[in-house]
Formats: structure tokens, C-alpha cells, sequence
């Protein structure tokens, strides 16, 4: 999830792309970079960090005057975030200067042909493979106004998995191309003038005519002739054209009032991009970027998971998932907890580390105590290049984008999807289940992302709920199995965001104790199992729903549609698609999340940055 900017007109295109590049810095900030074309030259300045230090560099160098140009905001997937991995790439004659957003998966293939012929690359990015490959195609494609829109549409068939590319060539002064597959592109139209964005964020102070690509397209911005979209074989398209109605700091938020809320609306994308390139096409797992060999992996005989928040709930989940799918005894470990208590660790024992900004000192001093024991570390973490998967043996990236409000959402998500990913895939490397059973796991997870679409698209009773619970002084949640964890995150939720007493239970064990809390109106959030759930634990919850409506409890429970046993005790009812019970809390987080959100701003309570708390914590 990076941010991308694109620029053709008689304004000063540095101003226009970095004006662009401030707008949509949330998209990531681990580089920056323009390119810009003067009379057929190109003039590039890229720099690792934040936006503020690419500015510094054009301050004191300065660029030649430019009305055409691109910029590129970073959030790093292959390559750490480096002043060389920072876009644009330009290709090695120096024609061509790329930026892109997106993983694309078929770049080692790529990048051994282009070697092959020579080329020495100059990042370690799946970008630059782009820029040598679309001056190879110019040079061999027929001159006229179509020539790089006809070039990046051969490039384009080529790539395999996502991206919105945008690129300048040397012999086109007027002209930019863009392509796009399963990442997002728009364009503005101004009076004279063409920009091109992630979103209209990066426009917004120009125009607020915009027009939508869809997948598989490419967009040629001319000087006079203006916006041409094709199909990538060649076809003609007409856009969609749409006004915009939102301000500049909406327009961010992609016209959400809190980044929380956009974030939890990405969850889909987020969850896509976490299986992308991951699950073959014949039904097995691709994990190639897991550095740790099939033998080590056979040799794990005890696996930790370690984590902090939110993080640690999604490895109370992996549990049962790893153990059910593997047979591996799974232990799961709060970080701060961790080294203090003398885990036994071996050369045989793998500690997966969960983070999402991948500097959590809590879990990072864990992490270094495990690999101090000899255990094998492999770390699920979103922030690439930070300083836990830096020092993991193997890393996962959840390839969620930043996530900008402090409470994690689509981090925590994407962190339990990858916590699949590793337990399915050491069932499969370990032989414990059949190329079906593996295969059969694979399609449950293609079917997440719409899952996940469905229960966003039923949210409003959920924030009108959430509006009536505004007052309340307390919140308990009660799951069993793997409810049992969504149970203690959807408390997490409502504490650090409303500042509402919130305490999630394992159902069970409420009656050795806890259910003295119960007093007339209590609400009680339940999520209950699936009724095709293994052994009973459907009917033990519906049973403990009983038991707390009957000590005047006011229940709301999370329920898969379809399941008609919880009417009768439920005095709301939030459902959710049928999901294979392992799977489900990916379905029955979403709406705890949406509660925690809503009752925060019905309180006028600032959603995105909840008090004392911080986004990345990095002391112990
Ligand atoms: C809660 C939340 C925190 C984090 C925890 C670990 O919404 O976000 O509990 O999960 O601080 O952070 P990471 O995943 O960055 O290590």
C-alpha cells in the first residue's frame, strides 16, 4: 500500500506531486521519491523516511523546472526501506522512470530474464524489473501517439499479481502511463491539466472531477488529447466519471470520518493482499519467503507464540488452528511475560512472533531471548523492514498497508490470517495432512475477503446499537473455543477506545465466579460458535446465554446466519456468514470492532487516538 501521484500540465509538476505526496502520506511513509521530465531528461530524488527528508534533499539540490512528473510515497514489500529501494526506478538506458503500488509475484522469473541480458539491477525491489522491461518493449514498439500505452499493455500481460504502475519515457515530453491490477488508480481531470492517484486524496486541491480505472486497464494522459483508457489487449473504455464531494482531510480518509473506519473497511483488501501469491493454484501453499528449510520446519516439535494487545489475541487464535491442523503442542505467550518466567527452548522449538509495526519492545526483547535459547524465530509483522522481522529468522508480512489509527484492526486481521497461513503450511510441509486437506483449507481462505465484504455490509443496526450502549459503565463478552479470543479483543476494543469497563470471559468459566457482575441490563456481547462446530460448544453457549439473560442480562450475540437456537435468548442478534469454525473470528471480529468505534464517537471521544496510548510501543 503505497501512495502514487502523476502529473501532467502547465503547473510546476515538483509542486503539484509533492503537494499530492503530503495528501497521501498515510499510505506509507518509509521513502519518498519524484521524477521528473524536462526537454527529454529525466531528474529523479528519492530519499528512505518519512516525506519531510525528501523535502530537505530537493531544498537544498533543487530539480530543473518540469511540467510532467510522478511521485511515489513508500510502504515497503520486497526491500527494505532504503534510499535505493525508494521509487522511481528507472530503467538501466535511462528512458524510463516507474513508480508502483503492489506486490508483483512473478518478479524473480523477471528479473533472472532481464539479468540475463546483462542488465545489473540497482534495487532489491519487484518494481524495477518494471522499468527495464517497459524500455525494452518501447524500443520494439512502433512509433505514434499509442506507442507507450501500447508497450505498458505488453508489460502488463507479463506481471502476475497486484499493481497500479505509472511511468514517464524519455521520447514522450507529453505524455504519462499508467496501468492497473487489483491495486487502486484514479484519475483527476482539471482544465488542461491530468493528475493520477491512489485515491482523489492526492488531487483533491486541483480538481474534483475523477475518473475510476477498474482492473486490467491503462490510462495514457496526453497534453492535448487528453485521458485515453484501454482494456489491456488494446480495447477502448469508457470511465466512469464522478464528482467529489469530500474536503482534503476527508478526502485522506477516503471520506471516512476516522482512519479507524477506513481501516476496518479495508479489511477485505488487507486480508487479500495477506493470501496473495500464497495459495497455489493446485490447492497448495506458497510460502517462499519463509527462509526457514522444509527440514527445519519438519524438525519443530513445540511451537510459541509471542505477542502483546491485540497481537497476543490473534496467537490465542493461531493455537487452535497450529494444533488442530499440525498436532504441535502450542503454547501462547504475552512478550512481557515471555523471558522473565524461563521458557524451555530448543534448536527444535519455532517462537512466532507476532507484531504490526515490527518494534514492539515487549516482543522484540522476547524474540531476542528465544533466538539467545537457540529457538528458530519467525516473525508475522506488516511494517516491513522494522526491526522485528529484521531480527526473526523468517518473516510473514501481512501486507495489510500502515494502519494509521492507534487501535489495530486490519493489522489484527491480517496478523490471524497469516497465523493460517503458517499453521496450514507446516501441516503441509510436515506431511500431517492430505494435499486435499491442505487444499480444502486453502479454498476456506480464498472465500475471507467476501466474507468479510458481507459483514461490513450489515453494519448499520451494529452502529445503532453501539449509539444506545454509549452510556453504559460496563460491557462483558463471553466466547468458548476460538470465540473465546475475538471475546477478549472485542474488550480490548471497547476499553481503549470508549474507556468503558469491558472484560471478555471464556464462557465456561464465568460460573466460577464472574457471573456475580451480572446485575439487571448488563450487556453481554456472546459470540457464538457455528452449530456445525466440533463436539457441543454450540449448544454449552446458547446454554450460557440462558444463564446470564436469566440474571437479567441484556444479550447481544454474534451469530451465523441461519442459526435460529439463539432467538429465544437473544435481545439482539448480529450475524455473520457460515465460516468454517477455525476461520470464524475473521467474520465475528469485524462487528466487536465497529461497536468499540461507534460507542467511542457517540461518547465525542477522539476514535483514531484514544489517550494514553501509542501506536507503536517501544519500551518495555
Ligand atoms: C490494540 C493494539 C495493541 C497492539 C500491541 C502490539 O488495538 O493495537 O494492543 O496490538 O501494542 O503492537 P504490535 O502489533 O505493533 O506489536
Amino acid at each position: 500500500m503505497c501512495g502514487i501521484v502523476g502529473y501532467v500540465g502547465p503547473q510546476n509538476s515538483l509542486d503539484v506531486v509533492l503537494e499530492g505526496l503530503r495528501r497521501l502520506e498515510y499510505r506509507g511513509y518509509d521513502s519518498a521519491g519524484v521524477a521528473l521530465l524536462t526537454e527529454g531528461r529525466l531528474s529523479t530524488a528519492k530519499k528512505a523516511g518519512k516525506l519531510a527528508n525528501l523535502e530537505k534533499v530537493l531544498a537544498e539540490e533543487g530539480l530543473p523546472p518540469s511540467t510532467i512528473g510522478i511521485g511515489h510515497t513508500r510502504w515497503a514489500t520486497h526491500g527494505g526501506p532504503t534510499d535505493r529501494n525508494a521509487h522511481p526506478h528507472v530503467s538501466a538506458d535511462g528512458t524510463v522512470a516507474v513508480i508502483h503500488n503492489g506486490i508483483i509475484e512473478n518478479f524473480a522469473p523477471l528479473r533472472a530474464e532481464i539479468e540475463a541480458t546483462g542488465i545489473e539491477f540497482s534495487s532489491e525491489t519487484d518494481t524495477e524489473v518494471v522499468a527495464h522491461l517497459l524500455a525494452a518493449v518501447y524500443r520494439q514498439t512502433p512509433a505514434g501517439p499509442d506507442r507507450l500505452a501500447e508497450a505498458m499493455r505488453v508489460v502488463s500481460r507479463r506481471l502476475e499479481g497486484a499493481f497500479t504502475l505509472v511511468a514517464t519515457h524519455t521520447s514522450e515530453p507529453d505524455r504519462l502511463v499508467a496501468s492497473r491490477r487489483n491495486s487502486p488508480l484514479v484519475v483527476g481531470v482539471g482544465d488542461g491539466e491530468y493528475f493520477l492517484g491512489s485515491d482523489v486524496a492526492a488531487f483533491i486541491g486541483h480538481t474534483r472531477t475523477a475518473l475510476d480505472v477498474e482492473e486490467d486497464q491503462v490510462v495514457l494522459l496526453d497534453r492535448t488529447a487528453g485521458v485515453t483508457v484501454t482494456d489491456f489487449d488494446g480495447a477502448a473504455v469508457e470511465p466512469r466519471t464522478r464528482t467529489v464531494d469530500w474536503d482534503a482531510a476527508a478526502a485522506e480518509k477516503g471520506g471516512y470520518p476516522w482512519f479507524m473506519l477506513k481501516e476496518i473497511a479495508e479489511q477485505p483488501q488487507a486480508i487479500a493482499d495477506t493470501l496473495l501469491g500464497r495459495l497455489g493454484e493446485n490447492g497448495e501453499l506458497v510460502l517462499d519467503e519463509v527462509r526457514l528449510s522444509d527440514q527445519e520446519l519438519r524438525d519443530v516439535d513445540k511451537v510459541f507464540v509471542v505477542a502483546c494487545g491485540t497481537a497476543y489475541h490473534a496467537g490465542l487464535i493461531a493455537k487452535y488452528a497450529i494444533e488442530h491442523w499440525t498436532r504441535i503442542p502450542v503454547e501462547v505467550e504475552l512478550a512481557s511475560e515471555f523471558r522473565y518466567r524461563d521458557p524451555v527452548l530448543d534448536r527444535s522449538t519455532l517462537v512466532v512472533v507476532i507484531s504490526q509495526s515490527g518494534e514492539t519492545m515487549d516482543t522484540l526483547m522476547a524474540l531476542r531471548h528465544a533466538k539467545e535459547q537457540k529457538a528458530r524465530v519467525l516473525a508475522i509483522c506488516n511494517a516491513n523492514g522494522s526491526t522485528i522481522p529484521r531480527e526473526s529468522d523468517a518473516v510473514l508480512y501481512t501486507h495489510a498497508g500502515p494502519e494509521v489509527a492507534v487501535a489495530s484492526t486490519k493489522g489484527f486481521l491480517t496478523q490471524v490470517v497469516a497465523c493460517y497461513l503458517v499453521g496450514a503450511f507446516l501441516a503441509q510441509v510436515r506431511g500431517v495432512k492430505y494435499a486435499d486437506e491442505v487444499s480444502a483449507i486453502v479454498d476456506e481462505l480464498r472465500q475471507l475477503p467476501a466474507a468479510v465484504t458481507k459483514v461490513l455490509e450489515q453494519m448499520e443496526p451494529v452502529r445503532e446499537l453501539g449509539r444506545s450502549l454509549a452510556t453504559e459503565n460496563t460491557l462483558l463478552f463471553l466466547g468458548r473455543h476460538v470465540g473465546y479470543p475475538v471475546a477478549l479483543e472485542g474488550a480490548l476494543k471497547l476499553k481503549e477506545l470508549a474507556y468503558i469497563h469491558a472484560e471478555g470471559f471464556a464462557a465456561g468459566e464465568l460460573k466460577h465466579g464472574s457471573i456475580a457482575l451480572i446485575d439487571q441490563g448488563t450487556p453481554v456481547v456472546v459470540i457464538v460458535p457455528s452449530p456445525r462446530s466440533r463436539g457441543s460448544v454450540h449448544s454449552k453457549v446458547v446454554s450460557n446465554i440462558q444463564e446470564v439473560r436469566a440474571r437479567g442480562a441484556r444479550t447481544i450475540v454474534i451469530a451465523e446466519e441461519g442459526d435460529d437456537d439463539v432467538l429465544p435468548y437473544a435481545d439482539h442478534v448480529i450475524r455473520v456468514p457460515r465460516t468454517p469454525t477455525l476461520l470464524a473470528p475473521v467474520v465475528t471480529t469485524v462487528p466487536l470492532q465497529v461497536l468499540a468505534c461507534e460507542i467511542a464517537d457517540t461518547r465525542g471521544l477522539d476514535v483514531d487516538q484514544p489517550r494514553n496510548l501509542a501506536k507503536s510501543v517501544t519500551v518495555e
